[in-house]
Protein backbone atom coordinates (compact mmCIF):
# COMPACT_ATOMS: atom_id res chain seq x y z
CA UNK A 1 0.00 0.00 0.00
CA UNK A 2 2.93 2.15 0.00
CA UNK A 3 2.14 4.35 -3.00
CA UNK A 4 -1.74 4.77 -1.90
CA UNK A 5 -0.65 6.52 1.74
CA UNK A 6 2.20 8.55 -0.12
CA UNK A 7 -0.50 10.34 -2.37
CA UNK A 8 -2.45 10.91 0.83
CA UNK A 9 -4.07 14.51 0.92
CA UNK A 10 -2.21 14.94 -2.84
CA UNK A 11 -3.39 16.66 -5.88
CA UNK A 12 -7.26 16.60 -6.47
CA UNK A 13 -8.41 13.75 -9.33
CA UNK A 14 -11.07 14.79 -11.66
CA UNK A 15 -13.95 11.96 -11.11
CA UNK A 16 -17.34 13.80 -10.27
CA UNK A 17 -18.97 10.74 -9.21
CA UNK A 18 -16.87 7.48 -7.33
CA UNK A 19 -18.37 4.67 -5.86
CA UNK A 20 -16.56 2.97 -3.39
CA UNK A 21 -17.15 -0.94 -2.64
CA UNK A 22 -14.58 -3.94 -1.35
CA UNK A 23 -15.99 -6.12 -4.21
CA UNK A 24 -15.49 -4.30 -7.48
CA UNK A 25 -17.38 -4.68 -11.04
CA UNK A 26 -14.65 -6.92 -12.56
CA UNK A 27 -12.54 -9.67 -11.15
CA UNK A 28 -9.32 -11.63 -12.64
CA UNK A 29 -7.75 -15.01 -13.03
CA UNK A 30 -5.01 -16.26 -14.57
CA UNK A 31 -5.31 -18.74 -17.90
CA UNK A 32 -2.99 -21.61 -18.30
CA UNK A 33 -0.45 -19.41 -20.78
CA UNK A 34 -0.08 -17.11 -17.44
CA UNK A 35 -2.31 -13.89 -19.09
CA UNK A 36 -4.96 -12.44 -17.17
CA UNK A 37 -8.33 -13.12 -17.56
CA UNK A 38 -11.30 -11.01 -16.81
CA UNK A 39 -14.57 -11.33 -15.48
CA UNK A 40 -17.49 -8.65 -15.25
CA UNK A 41 -19.80 -9.16 -12.43
CA UNK A 42 -23.40 -8.26 -11.48
CA UNK A 43 -25.53 -6.85 -8.89
CA UNK A 44 -27.00 -4.11 -7.71
CA UNK A 45 -24.73 -1.38 -7.44
CA UNK A 46 -23.14 -2.55 -11.53
CA UNK A 47 -26.87 -1.92 -12.80
CA UNK A 48 -27.05 0.98 -10.64
CA UNK A 49 -24.05 2.83 -11.77
CA UNK A 50 -24.91 2.16 -15.44
CA UNK A 51 -27.90 4.42 -14.33
CA UNK A 52 -25.11 7.61 -14.93
CA UNK A 53 -23.22 5.95 -17.69
CA UNK A 54 -20.65 8.39 -16.87
CA UNK A 55 -16.93 7.53 -18.19
CA UNK A 56 -15.37 10.16 -15.93
CA UNK A 57 -17.41 8.21 -12.75
CA UNK A 58 -14.75 6.03 -11.00
CA UNK A 59 -15.22 2.78 -9.09
CA UNK A 60 -12.49 2.41 -6.08
CA UNK A 61 -12.28 -1.73 -4.85
CA UNK A 62 -10.25 -3.78 -3.44
CA UNK A 63 -8.22 -6.72 -5.54
CA UNK A 64 -9.56 -9.68 -3.84
CA UNK A 65 -7.03 -12.53 -5.48
CA UNK A 66 -3.71 -12.85 -6.53
CA UNK A 67 -4.50 -12.32 -9.97
CA UNK A 68 -6.79 -9.00 -8.69
CA UNK A 69 -3.49 -8.05 -7.12
CA UNK A 70 -1.32 -8.61 -10.18
CA UNK A 71 -4.17 -6.89 -12.40
CA UNK A 72 -4.07 -3.59 -9.85
CA UNK A 73 -0.01 -3.57 -9.80
CA UNK A 74 0.25 -3.96 -13.69
CA UNK A 75 -2.22 -0.92 -14.19
CA UNK A 76 -1.05 2.77 -13.62
CA UNK A 77 -1.73 3.35 -9.95
CA UNK A 78 -4.49 0.49 -9.97
CA UNK A 79 -6.74 2.26 -12.64
CA UNK A 80 -7.84 -0.50 -14.84
CA UNK A 81 -9.43 1.62 -17.39
CA UNK A 82 -6.18 3.08 -18.24
CA UNK A 83 -4.58 -0.03 -18.79
CA UNK A 84 -6.91 -1.26 -21.07
CA UNK A 85 -8.91 -3.78 -19.56
CA UNK A 86 -12.79 -3.46 -20.33
CA UNK A 87 -14.45 -2.86 -16.96
CA UNK A 88 -17.89 -1.28 -18.05
CA UNK A 89 -18.79 1.98 -18.06
CA UNK A 90 -17.03 3.80 -15.64
CA UNK A 91 -13.35 3.86 -14.62
CA UNK A 92 -11.93 1.15 -11.66
CA UNK A 93 -9.31 1.90 -9.62
CA UNK A 94 -8.11 -1.70 -7.69
CA UNK A 95 -6.34 -1.31 -4.95
CA UNK A 96 -3.45 -3.37 -3.92
CA UNK A 97 -3.61 -3.58 -0.76
CA UNK A 98 -1.16 -6.75 0.81
CA UNK A 99 -2.78 -9.91 1.08
CA UNK A 100 -2.56 -9.97 4.93
CA UNK A 101 -3.88 -6.83 5.80
CA UNK A 102 -6.57 -7.35 3.55
CA UNK A 103 -6.91 -10.52 4.86
CA UNK A 104 -7.29 -9.37 8.32
CA UNK A 105 -10.22 -6.58 7.43
CA UNK A 106 -12.47 -8.42 5.22
CA UNK A 107 -11.93 -12.13 7.03
CA UNK A 108 -11.47 -10.48 9.87
CA UNK A 109 -13.17 -7.52 11.18
CA UNK A 110 -15.64 -7.05 8.20
CA UNK A 111 -17.20 -10.67 7.91
CA UNK A 112 -16.55 -12.53 11.52
CA UNK A 113 -16.93 -9.31 13.53
CA UNK A 114 -19.45 -6.52 12.08
CA UNK A 115 -21.26 -9.24 9.93
CA UNK A 116 -21.67 -11.32 12.71
CA UNK A 117 -23.01 -8.50 15.18
CA UNK A 118 -25.49 -7.19 12.18
CA UNK A 119 -26.93 -10.52 11.72
CA UNK A 120 -26.83 -11.10 15.08
CA UNK A 121 -24.73 -14.57 14.68
CA UNK A 122 -22.62 -14.94 17.50
CA UNK A 123 -23.36 -17.96 19.84
CA UNK A 124 -22.52 -15.61 22.81
CA UNK A 125 -21.61 -18.19 25.66
CA UNK A 126 -17.77 -18.66 23.69
CA UNK A 127 -18.21 -15.47 21.16
CA UNK A 128 -16.93 -13.15 20.40
CA UNK A 129 -13.73 -12.55 22.24
CA UNK A 130 -11.84 -9.47 21.62
CA UNK A 131 -8.23 -10.47 22.16
CA UNK A 132 -4.70 -9.33 20.80
CA UNK A 133 -5.34 -11.35 17.81
CA UNK A 134 -8.50 -9.39 16.66
CA UNK A 135 -6.50 -5.88 17.39
CA UNK A 136 -4.23 -6.73 15.35
CA UNK A 137 -7.17 -7.24 12.67
CA UNK A 138 -8.89 -3.66 13.69
CA UNK A 139 -5.50 -2.02 13.02
CA UNK A 140 -5.58 -3.60 9.38
CA UNK A 141 -9.37 -2.90 8.87
CA UNK A 142 -8.24 0.56 9.85
CA UNK A 143 -5.39 0.74 7.38
CA UNK A 144 -7.51 -1.10 4.39
CA UNK A 145 -9.98 1.93 4.62
CA UNK A 146 -7.35 4.33 5.07
CA UNK A 147 -6.60 3.06 1.66
CA UNK A 148 -9.58 3.52 0.05
CA UNK A 149 -10.02 7.17 1.37
CA UNK A 150 -6.63 8.14 -0.35
CA UNK A 151 -7.23 6.89 -3.46
CA UNK A 152 -10.95 8.32 -3.26
CA UNK A 153 -9.21 11.65 -1.91
CA UNK A 154 -7.03 10.98 -4.98
CA UNK A 155 -9.41 10.40 -7.80
CA UNK A 156 -12.40 13.38 -6.69
CA UNK A 157 -12.69 16.06 -8.25
CA UNK A 158 -13.84 19.05 -6.08
CA UNK A 159 -16.96 19.35 -4.87
CA UNK A 160 -17.42 15.39 -6.08
CA UNK A 161 -20.32 13.22 -4.87
CA UNK A 162 -18.39 9.97 -3.34
CA UNK A 163 -21.09 6.68 -2.27
CA UNK A 164 -19.18 4.64 -0.37
CA UNK A 165 -20.66 0.93 0.37
CA UNK A 166 -20.90 -1.38 3.53
CA UNK A 167 -19.49 -2.71 6.58
CA UNK A 168 -16.32 -3.17 4.62
CA UNK A 169 -15.58 0.70 5.06
CA UNK A 170 -17.41 1.90 7.40
CA UNK A 171 -14.18 4.01 8.73
CA UNK A 172 -13.75 5.91 5.08
CA UNK A 173 -16.25 8.38 5.28
CA UNK A 174 -14.60 10.01 8.35
CA UNK A 175 -10.94 9.79 7.28
CA UNK A 176 -12.44 11.10 3.15
CA UNK A 177 -13.67 14.33 5.22
CA UNK A 178 -10.73 14.90 6.89
CA UNK A 179 -8.72 15.20 3.99
CA UNK A 180 -11.35 16.30 1.27
CA UNK A 181 -13.96 18.32 3.40
CA UNK A 182 -14.86 19.98 -0.25
CA UNK A 183 -16.81 16.50 -0.85
CA UNK A 184 -20.25 15.54 -0.44
CA UNK A 185 -19.86 12.22 1.08
CA UNK A 186 -22.64 9.15 1.23
CA UNK A 187 -22.42 6.05 2.85
CA UNK A 188 -24.83 2.91 2.27
CA UNK A 189 -25.35 -0.24 4.37
CA UNK A 190 -26.37 -3.59 2.73
CA UNK A 191 -26.93 -5.29 5.95
CA UNK A 192 -29.36 -5.04 8.66
CA UNK A 193 -27.32 -2.67 11.63
CA UNK A 194 -28.06 -4.41 14.97
CA UNK A 195 -29.84 -3.50 17.88
CA UNK A 196 -27.65 -1.11 20.31
CA UNK A 197 -28.04 -4.12 23.16
CA UNK A 198 -25.82 -6.36 21.00
CA UNK A 199 -23.92 -3.56 18.77
CA UNK A 200 -22.62 -2.99 22.31
CA UNK A 201 -20.90 -6.45 22.23
CA UNK A 202 -17.95 -4.61 20.29
CA UNK A 203 -15.09 -3.35 22.33
CA UNK A 204 -16.37 0.43 22.87
CA UNK A 205 -14.11 2.13 20.99
CA UNK A 206 -14.47 -0.09 17.80
CA UNK A 207 -17.97 0.35 18.37
CA UNK A 208 -17.65 4.06 18.49
CA UNK A 209 -15.08 4.24 15.39
CA UNK A 210 -17.38 2.19 13.44
CA UNK A 211 -20.24 5.17 14.42
CA UNK A 212 -18.10 7.90 13.89
CA UNK A 213 -17.14 7.07 10.69
CA UNK A 214 -20.29 6.28 8.94
CA UNK A 215 -21.22 10.06 10.53
CA UNK A 216 -18.59 11.17 8.93
CA UNK A 217 -20.80 11.04 5.46
CA UNK A 218 -23.37 13.64 4.83
CA UNK A 219 -25.81 11.08 4.20
CA UNK A 220 -25.62 7.52 5.80
CA UNK A 221 -28.20 5.37 3.47
CA UNK A 222 -30.27 2.02 4.55
CA UNK A 223 -32.34 -0.82 3.07
CA UNK A 224 -35.12 -0.31 5.55
CA UNK A 225 -36.27 2.59 8.15
CA UNK A 226 -36.02 -0.42 10.63
CA UNK A 227 -32.17 -0.70 10.14
CA UNK A 228 -31.80 3.37 9.50
CA UNK A 229 -33.85 3.47 13.48
CA UNK A 230 -31.10 0.84 15.16
CA UNK A 231 -28.56 2.88 13.46
CA UNK A 232 -29.49 5.77 14.92
CA UNK A 233 -30.16 4.05 18.20
CA UNK A 234 -26.93 2.83 18.45
CA UNK A 235 -25.39 6.46 17.82
CA UNK A 236 -27.79 7.91 20.90
CA UNK A 237 -26.87 4.89 22.93
CA UNK A 238 -23.12 4.81 22.33
CA UNK A 239 -22.44 8.77 20.86
CA UNK A 240 -25.06 10.36 23.05
CA UNK A 241 -25.60 11.48 19.78
CA UNK A 242 -29.14 13.61 19.03
CA UNK A 243 -31.43 11.87 16.47
CA UNK A 244 -34.15 14.17 15.08
CA UNK A 245 -37.00 10.85 14.63
CA UNK A 246 -38.83 13.09 11.97
CA UNK A 247 -36.26 14.54 10.59
CA UNK A 248 -34.11 11.61 10.30
CA UNK A 249 -30.79 12.98 11.20
CA UNK A 250 -28.18 12.20 13.98
CA UNK A 251 -26.35 14.83 14.96
CA UNK A 252 -23.09 14.58 16.95
CA UNK A 253 -20.04 16.85 17.88
CA UNK A 254 -22.04 19.91 15.73
CA UNK A 255 -21.87 17.93 12.29
CA UNK A 256 -25.44 16.47 11.02
CA UNK A 257 -25.71 13.43 8.91
CA UNK A 258 -29.06 13.16 7.05
CA UNK A 259 -30.13 9.31 6.95
CA UNK A 260 -31.60 7.83 4.39
CA UNK A 261 -33.84 4.94 3.30
CA UNK A 262 -33.60 3.07 -0.37
CA UNK A 263 -35.45 0.11 -0.34
CA UNK A 264 -33.42 -1.61 -3.19
CA UNK A 265 -35.49 -3.51 -6.24
CA UNK A 266 -35.35 -6.37 -8.31
CA UNK A 267 -34.22 -5.17 -12.18
CA UNK A 268 -37.33 -6.18 -13.66
CA UNK A 269 -36.28 -5.64 -17.17
CA UNK A 270 -32.81 -7.73 -17.15
CA UNK A 271 -34.10 -10.86 -15.08
CA UNK A 272 -37.19 -11.07 -17.59
CA UNK A 273 -34.78 -10.98 -20.59
CA UNK A 274 -31.98 -12.93 -18.99
CA UNK A 275 -34.85 -15.65 -17.57
CA UNK A 276 -35.90 -16.58 -20.84
CA UNK A 277 -32.61 -17.11 -23.03
CA UNK A 278 -31.70 -20.57 -24.33
CA UNK A 279 -29.22 -21.49 -21.34
CA UNK A 280 -32.21 -21.13 -18.97
CA UNK A 281 -34.64 -22.88 -20.76
CA UNK A 282 -32.30 -26.04 -20.89
CA UNK A 283 -31.84 -25.78 -17.29
CA UNK A 284 -35.88 -25.81 -16.60
CA UNK A 285 -36.34 -28.58 -18.93
CA UNK A 286 -33.53 -30.72 -17.08
CA UNK A 287 -35.45 -29.64 -13.45
CA UNK A 288 -38.96 -30.60 -14.97
CA UNK A 289 -37.75 -33.93 -15.88
CA UNK A 290 -36.33 -34.08 -12.75
CA UNK A 291 -39.18 -33.12 -10.92
CA UNK A 292 -41.87 -34.35 -13.01
CA UNK A 293 -45.47 -33.52 -12.16
CA UNK A 294 -44.65 -33.19 -8.54
CA UNK A 295 -44.80 -29.76 -6.66
CA UNK A 296 -41.47 -28.17 -5.37
CA UNK A 297 -40.18 -25.65 -2.75
CA UNK A 298 -37.08 -23.64 -4.47
CA UNK A 299 -33.99 -21.88 -2.06
CA UNK A 300 -31.52 -20.21 -3.62
CA UNK A 301 -28.47 -18.73 -1.25
CA UNK A 302 -25.07 -17.99 -0.49
CA UNK A 303 -23.98 -20.72 1.68
CA UNK A 304 -24.28 -18.19 4.27
CA UNK A 305 -24.89 -18.35 8.36
CA UNK A 306 -27.53 -15.77 8.11
CA UNK A 307 -29.16 -17.77 5.66
CA UNK A 308 -31.03 -20.22 7.77
CA UNK A 309 -30.28 -23.02 5.57
CA UNK A 310 -30.03 -25.53 8.11
CA UNK A 311 -33.62 -24.92 9.65
CA UNK A 312 -34.91 -24.17 6.11
CA UNK A 313 -34.12 -27.94 5.92
CA UNK A 314 -35.17 -29.27 9.08
CA UNK A 315 -38.67 -27.60 8.32
CA UNK A 316 -38.96 -29.38 5.24
CA UNK A 317 -38.24 -32.62 6.98
CA UNK A 318 -41.03 -31.56 9.59
CA UNK A 319 -43.37 -31.62 6.54
CA UNK A 320 -42.53 -34.69 5.50
CA UNK A 321 -43.18 -36.59 9.12
CA UNK A 322 -46.07 -34.85 9.99
CA UNK A 323 -47.89 -34.44 6.33
CA UNK A 324 -46.71 -37.92 4.86
CA UNK A 325 -49.36 -36.98 2.33
CA UNK A 326 -46.79 -34.78 0.71
CA UNK A 327 -44.22 -37.94 0.31
CA UNK A 328 -43.62 -38.31 -3.94
CA UNK A 329 -45.74 -34.99 -4.48
CA UNK A 330 -43.18 -32.12 -3.77
CA UNK A 331 -39.51 -32.04 -4.17
CA UNK A 332 -37.40 -29.17 -2.32
CA UNK A 333 -34.56 -27.60 -4.65
CA UNK A 334 -32.04 -26.11 -2.41
CA UNK A 335 -29.26 -24.04 -4.28
CA UNK A 336 -26.57 -23.05 -1.89
CA UNK A 337 -23.93 -21.44 -3.44
CA UNK A 338 -20.14 -21.46 -1.93
CA UNK A 339 -19.36 -18.06 0.11
CA UNK A 340 -16.66 -16.79 2.12
CA UNK A 341 -15.15 -19.92 2.44
CA UNK A 342 -11.73 -19.05 3.98
CA UNK A 343 -14.04 -18.66 7.32
CA UNK A 344 -14.04 -22.26 9.30
CA UNK A 345 -17.75 -21.26 10.43
CA UNK A 346 -18.84 -20.97 7.09
CA UNK A 347 -16.63 -24.47 6.01
CA UNK A 348 -18.58 -26.15 8.78
CA UNK A 349 -22.23 -24.50 8.33
CA UNK A 350 -21.85 -26.33 4.35
CA UNK A 351 -20.96 -29.24 5.87
CA UNK A 352 -23.76 -29.12 8.04
CA UNK A 353 -26.31 -28.27 5.22
CA UNK A 354 -25.16 -31.39 3.51
CA UNK A 355 -25.22 -33.76 6.36
CA UNK A 356 -29.12 -32.53 6.85
CA UNK A 357 -29.68 -32.79 3.03
CA UNK A 358 -28.26 -36.38 3.00
CA UNK A 359 -30.23 -37.56 5.90
CA UNK A 360 -33.60 -36.05 4.56
CA UNK A 361 -32.58 -38.01 1.05
CA UNK A 362 -31.95 -41.22 3.37
CA UNK A 363 -35.19 -40.72 5.45
CA UNK A 364 -37.72 -40.59 2.44
CA UNK A 365 -36.25 -41.48 -0.66
CA UNK A 366 -38.29 -44.23 -2.82
CA UNK A 367 -36.21 -45.60 -6.08
CA UNK A 368 -38.73 -43.50 -7.88
CA UNK A 369 -38.67 -40.18 -5.79
CA UNK A 370 -35.72 -37.98 -4.56
CA UNK A 371 -37.64 -35.81 -2.37
CA UNK A 372 -34.56 -32.59 -1.58
CA UNK A 373 -31.98 -31.70 -4.66
CA UNK A 374 -29.07 -29.96 -3.46
CA UNK A 375 -26.68 -28.16 -5.29
CA UNK A 376 -23.78 -26.43 -4.21
CA UNK A 377 -22.14 -25.11 -7.14
CA UNK A 378 -22.76 -21.60 -8.21
CA UNK A 379 -24.95 -21.47 -11.40
CA UNK A 380 -27.26 -18.68 -12.44
CA UNK A 381 -29.40 -19.94 -15.17
CA UNK A 382 -30.12 -22.98 -13.06
CA UNK A 383 -31.64 -20.10 -10.30
CA UNK A 384 -33.28 -18.54 -12.81
CA UNK A 385 -35.25 -21.93 -14.05
CA UNK A 386 -35.52 -22.38 -10.65
CA UNK A 387 -37.37 -19.12 -9.81
CA UNK A 388 -39.78 -19.89 -12.84
CA UNK A 389 -40.67 -23.54 -11.84
CA UNK A 390 -41.16 -22.89 -8.21
CA UNK A 391 -44.56 -23.39 -6.96
CA UNK A 392 -43.37 -21.86 -3.30
CA UNK A 393 -40.10 -20.05 -2.34
CA UNK A 394 -38.57 -20.37 1.05
CA UNK A 395 -36.72 -17.68 1.95
CA UNK A 396 -36.21 -17.24 5.90
CA UNK A 397 -33.15 -15.84 6.71
CA UNK A 398 -32.09 -15.42 10.62
CA UNK A 399 -31.75 -11.56 9.39
CA UNK A 400 -31.02 -10.00 6.04
CA UNK A 401 -30.39 -6.59 4.68
CA UNK A 402 -32.87 -6.94 2.08
CA UNK A 403 -33.10 -10.47 0.43
CA UNK A 404 -33.26 -9.88 -3.33
CA UNK A 405 -34.08 -13.60 -3.90
CA UNK A 406 -37.58 -13.06 -2.13
CA UNK A 407 -37.53 -10.11 -4.81
CA UNK A 408 -36.50 -11.62 -8.04
CA UNK A 409 -38.69 -15.00 -7.30
CA UNK A 410 -41.92 -13.08 -7.72
CA UNK A 411 -40.75 -10.91 -11.04
CA UNK A 412 -39.79 -14.16 -13.12
CA UNK A 413 -42.03 -16.80 -11.81
CA UNK A 414 -43.84 -18.29 -14.83
CA UNK A 415 -47.20 -19.38 -12.90
CA UNK A 416 -47.12 -17.57 -9.54
CA UNK A 417 -44.98 -18.69 -6.57
CA UNK A 418 -45.98 -18.45 -2.78
CA UNK A 419 -43.75 -16.41 -0.84
CA UNK A 420 -42.58 -18.41 2.53
CA UNK A 421 -40.27 -15.12 4.15
CA UNK A 422 -39.00 -14.35 7.15
CA UNK A 423 -40.06 -11.45 9.08
CA UNK A 424 -36.37 -10.57 9.22
CA UNK A 425 -35.74 -9.80 5.63
CA UNK A 426 -35.73 -6.50 5.01
CA UNK A 427 -37.55 -7.14 2.06
CA UNK A 428 -40.10 -7.95 4.88
CA UNK A 429 -41.25 -4.68 5.15
CA UNK A 430 -42.41 -4.28 1.18
CA UNK A 431 -43.55 -7.87 0.60
CA UNK A 432 -45.07 -8.90 3.99
CA UNK A 433 -48.68 -8.37 3.39
CA UNK A 434 -48.60 -11.20 0.30
CA UNK A 435 -45.70 -13.41 1.41
CA UNK A 436 -46.57 -15.75 4.02
CA UNK A 437 -44.69 -14.44 7.23
CA UNK A 438 -42.86 -16.73 9.49
CA UNK A 439 -40.18 -16.21 12.49
CA UNK A 440 -37.25 -18.18 11.14
CA UNK A 441 -36.44 -20.04 14.58
CA UNK A 442 -39.86 -21.51 14.53
CA UNK A 443 -38.90 -25.30 12.31
CA UNK A 444 -42.47 -25.84 13.08
CA UNK A 445 -44.31 -22.59 12.00
CA UNK A 446 -42.21 -22.75 8.85
CA UNK A 447 -42.82 -26.07 7.71
CA UNK A 448 -46.97 -24.70 8.07
CA UNK A 449 -46.16 -22.21 5.73
CA UNK A 450 -44.48 -24.32 3.26
CA UNK A 451 -47.97 -26.50 3.49
CA UNK A 452 -49.77 -23.64 3.15
CA UNK A 453 -48.04 -22.45 -0.03
CA UNK A 454 -47.82 -26.09 -1.53
CA UNK A 455 -51.95 -26.02 -1.23
CA UNK A 456 -52.59 -22.54 -1.60
CA UNK A 457 -55.05 -22.44 -4.88
CA UNK A 458 -53.26 -21.32 -8.57
CA UNK A 459 -55.37 -18.40 -8.61
CA UNK A 460 -54.52 -16.57 -5.24
CA UNK A 461 -50.85 -17.60 -5.57
CA UNK A 462 -50.77 -15.58 -8.99
CA UNK A 463 -52.83 -12.77 -7.57
CA UNK A 464 -49.96 -12.59 -4.97
CA UNK A 465 -47.31 -12.74 -7.26
CA UNK A 466 -48.50 -10.30 -9.40
CA UNK A 467 -48.72 -7.96 -6.09
CA UNK A 468 -45.65 -8.76 -5.39
CA UNK A 469 -43.81 -8.41 -8.18
CA UNK A 470 -44.82 -5.03 -8.46
CA UNK A 471 -43.64 -4.26 -4.78
CA UNK A 472 -40.27 -5.84 -5.67
CA UNK A 473 -39.73 -3.59 -8.66
CA UNK A 474 -40.65 -0.29 -6.88
CA UNK A 475 -36.91 1.21 -6.89
CA UNK A 476 -34.97 -0.61 -9.63
CA UNK A 477 -31.19 -0.62 -9.08
CA UNK A 478 -30.72 3.03 -11.75
CA UNK A 479 -33.40 4.76 -9.64
CA UNK A 480 -32.10 3.30 -6.19
CA UNK A 481 -28.45 4.60 -7.46
CA UNK A 482 -29.56 7.86 -9.32
CA UNK A 483 -32.01 8.81 -5.80
CA UNK A 484 -28.86 8.40 -3.65
CA UNK A 485 -26.99 10.64 -5.70
CA UNK A 486 -29.35 13.27 -6.28
CA UNK A 487 -30.08 13.48 -2.34
CA UNK A 488 -26.55 13.57 -1.96
CA UNK A 489 -26.26 16.71 -4.40
CA UNK A 490 -29.30 18.12 -3.18
CA UNK A 491 -28.13 18.96 0.24
O1 LIG B 1 -25.07 -7.84 1.94
C1 LIG B 1 -23.81 -7.31 1.97
C2 LIG B 1 -22.91 -7.85 0.86
O2 LIG B 1 -21.75 -7.08 0.77
C3 LIG B 1 -23.65 -7.82 -0.47
O3 LIG B 1 -23.59 -6.58 -1.09
C4 LIG B 1 -23.04 -8.97 -1.18
O4 LIG B 1 -23.93 -9.59 -2.04
C5 LIG B 1 -22.68 -9.94 -0.10
O5 LIG B 1 -22.54 -9.19 1.09
C6 LIG B 1 -21.49 -10.77 -0.55
O6 LIG B 1 -20.39 -10.65 0.18
P1 LIG B 1 -18.93 -11.07 -0.29
O7 LIG B 1 -18.41 -9.95 -1.13
O8 LIG B 1 -18.19 -11.25 0.99
O9 LIG B 1 -19.07 -12.33 -1.08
Amino acid sequence: MGDLTTERSSATGTAPVLVASNRGPVSFGTADDGTLTLRRGGGGLVSGLSAIDDPTAVWVCAALSDADRRAAREAPAGRLDLAGHEVGGQAVRMLDIDPETFARAYNGVANSTLWFVHHLLYATPTAPSFDAGFRTEWAAYQAYNAAFADALAAEAAPGAAVLVQDYHLSLTPALLREARPDLRIGHFSHTPWAPPEYYRLLPDDVARAVLTGILGADRAGFLTERWARAFAACCEDLLGAAFDPAALTVTHEGRTTHLGVHALGADTDFLRERAHRPDVDERLAALRAAVGDRRTIVRVDRTELSKNIVRGLQAYRHLLRTRPEWHDRVVHIAFAYPSRTDLAEYRDYTAAVERLATAINAEFATPAWQPLILHVNDDFPRSLAAYRLADVALVNPIRDGMNLVAKEVPVVSDHGCALVLSREAGAHAELGDDALTVNPYDVIATAEALHTGLTMSPGERADRTKRLAAAATALPPQQWFLDQLNQLNAL
